[in-house]
């Protein structure tokens, strides 16, 4: 047998909300060995719409993983070596395209985007006082523009291909997990057409108990149960890579990125709980196998479920939809500021206490107050206020809403949380991090 310099490897995808990436860790000792990131485009077509073409997301991955195997060889390390691929990706984001030609029939809807606010509402009518948290006791999740289903329900009655797709029986659809695998492993030729159980509890289409697709959650949006892509668990053999540079290799993990951050973050105790700071905010707290039900504005989700026959274990998640999205907007938008990472800096030089404040409320609100007509608002402003209290001012709202996650969290679970761990790119942000600690009165620390 040959000698592996860095023994087993295994290879990650991770499609997140702006990027997609390929890393390479070695298995034993976890190090990360190389990886390549790729920017995906976001398209706003109309206001509060936000779509990314499926076609990019896929290529992103591919080429990030040829790119990676390439720096591999440059390491004078074997891909050969790549023993396992796992996934990883944003959640609730929906792909439809034809099974018999791989095309994609729309644009991917991403989780943020609000068009489905009159889709919401349209089913709502039906219900009893118009009661948006009706379908929580079967999927975990209030009715909201968030989740998967409300998409498919506005591709179904707004897009004339779809909707004979799906009469045809010839549509495919998913989440992000789904069009990833059902590509990589072969496509129309016979790619597998499976979701993992963390991925699918974002739907709204999954039942939180059974772990199956609910035809009562079906039938409610509209959705034919038997055009939708098997329920696995989040570790298993899947199928193989089809072609590329890594051909042959097993796919044999799939998580959503929020879940795989808990997972990732070693939370596999009931009680541990982590927040990732990305385009939004996620704090998720392991709950065990219980299905603790939240009345206070959180959403039950699968935490994971490693190998097929696993039991499940659940999560508490308060959801900020609004984060680094935020730095980006003052970057691009504005142009208040020129790199998001001088935010540290200019955070910490406003020593002028200026009641500057920032509620990036730009796709609605999430957790724990889900006000999908919420829009944002800066206030405070007098004439000696400057850039730098507007940058400030959106660094404290995402410690503020992350506060807010974290005392609807203590009151569902009746016990203080002493240790948050936390992850993603604003972490890096010390002004953020210390003012987290100070507003949730726990600890900074590393
Ligand atoms: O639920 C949306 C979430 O999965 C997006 O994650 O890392 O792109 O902010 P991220």
């Amino acid at each position: 047998r040959r000698n592996r310099k860095f023994g087993p490897l295994v290879g990650s995808i991770d499609e997140g909300t702006s990027s997609a990436r390929f890393l390479v860790f070695a298995a034993e000792t976890s190090e990360l060995l190389t990886y390549h990131q790729i920017d995906v485009q976001q398209m706003c077509p109309r206001e509060g719409w936000v779509e990314q073409d499926p076609l990019e997301i896929l290529k992103a991955v591919k080429d990030c993983m040829e790119i990676t195997v390439d720096n591999l060889h440059k390491l004078d390390i074997d891909p050969a070596d790549i023993v396992a691929v796992g996934m990883t990706n944003q959640r609730e984001t929906v792909v439809v395209w034809d099974k018999y030609t791989g095309e994609p029939l729309y644009n991917a809807i991403v989780w943020l985007d609000v068009r489905t606010a009159s889709t919401v509402d349209e089913v709502l009518a039906g219900v009893q006082d118009h009661n948006q948290d009706c379908l929580k006791s079967l999927c975990g999740l209030p009715v909201s523009t968030y989740f998967s289903a409300v998409k498919v329900r506005w591709l179904i009655d707004n897009v004339s291909k779809v909707k004979q797709a799906f009469k045809d029986k010839r549509c495919c659809f998913g989440t992000i997990d789904t069009w990833l695998l059902w590509n990589l492993t072969g496509g129309k030729n016979g790619g597998l057409y499976i979701t993992d159980v963390t991925n699918a509890s974002r739907t709204m289409l999954m039942n939180i108990k059974s772990l199956q697709w609910d035809p009562v959650l079906c039938r409610f949006f509209g959705v034919p149960m038997d055009l939708l892509p098997e329920i696995r668990s989040s570790s298993e053999i899947y199928g193989y890579l089809m072609d590329g540079a890594l051909q042959g290799v097993p796919i044999s993990g799939c998580l959503g990125d929020q879940q795989s951050a808990l997972v990732g973050q070693m939370c596999l105790r009931q009680g541990q709980a982590k927040n990732t700071y990305g385009t939004g905010c996620f704090l998720l707290y392991n709950t065990g196998q219980s299905v603790v039900q939240s009345n206070h504005g959180l959403l039950t989700t699968v935490a994971y479920k490693l190998g097929k026959s696993a039991t499940a274990v659940y999560a508490l998640e308060g959801s900020v939809a609004i984060c680094g999205a935020a730095m980006k907007w003052l970057r691009d938008n504005l142009q208040i500021l020129e790199d998001i990472s001088d935010s540290d800096k200019i955070a910490q030089s406003d020593t002028d206490s200026s009641e500057v404040y920032f509620v990036p409320a730009f796709s609605g609100l999430y957790a724990p107050f889900w006000r999908k007509d919420a829009r944002s608002v800066i206030c405070g402003i007098t004439e000696d206020t400057t850039s730098v209290a507007i940058v400030r001012a959106a660094l404290e709202a995402v410690c503020f809403q992350t506060r807010d996650i974290l005392d609807a969290m203590n009151k569902d679970c009746g016990i203080p949380l002493t240790k948050l761990l936390v992850d993603g790119g604003m972490t890096v942000n010390n002004y953020v991090m210390q003012l987290q600690a100070d507003l949730c009165g726990i600890p900074f620390g590393h």
